[in-house]
């Protein structure tokens, strides 16, 4: 690889990184939303779900902004990066009932875990980044469990 492709190359992979850093921080918010204004017969599991979910998402977003620095590039910080960055929605002032939460989560899970799939398989195939792309597909089984948890507390 001459200097010009490495530059490239480092380039799609910050552009790729950043965005998964994103996702991951704007949902972890959003976790912690619900976390906070969750309500009903369903109190206590919910708010136990949702911290989980976001303590998980706070060692993810570390080890991505980490991994980042680690390949000599600047991590994202601010949430007006996040927020441009991301693919994932907020609602500012909409405090949904609880199962719509719930639903809600998985929807941006599935988001996130499309997204990470595309950047996984790019870094393999494209970067030849074995290690970012083992990371990545590492969280992305890990949030499949995920949404089978959340889906398993929706059935009756
Ligand atoms: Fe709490």
């Amino acid at each position: 690889m001459n200097t010009k492709e490495t530059i490239n190359s480092g380039v799609e992979f910050a552009e790729l990184m950043k965005k998964v850093l994103a996702d991951q921080f704007v949902l972890y918010v959003k976790a912690r939303n619900y976390h906070w204004n969750v309500t009903g017969t369903q109190f206590y599991s919910l708010h136990t779900a949702f911290e989980n979910i976001y303590n998980e998402l706070a060692d993810d977003i570390d080890k991505v902004a980490e991994r980042i620095r680690a390949l000599g590039l600047k991590a994202p910080g601010t949430m007006k990066e996040f927020w441009d960055l991301s693919s994932i929605e907020e609602k500012p002032g909409h405090y949904p009932d609880a199962l719509v939460m719930v639903h809600e989560i998985i929807n941006d899970f599935e988001t996130i875990i499309e997204n990470l799939n595309s950047s996984a398989n790019k870094m393999q195939s494209s970067l030849n980044d074995e290690a970012s792309a083992g990371m990545i597909y590492g969280f992305s089984e890990k949030y499949q469990k995920t949404v089978w948890m959340l889906k398993s507390m929706l059935e009756e």
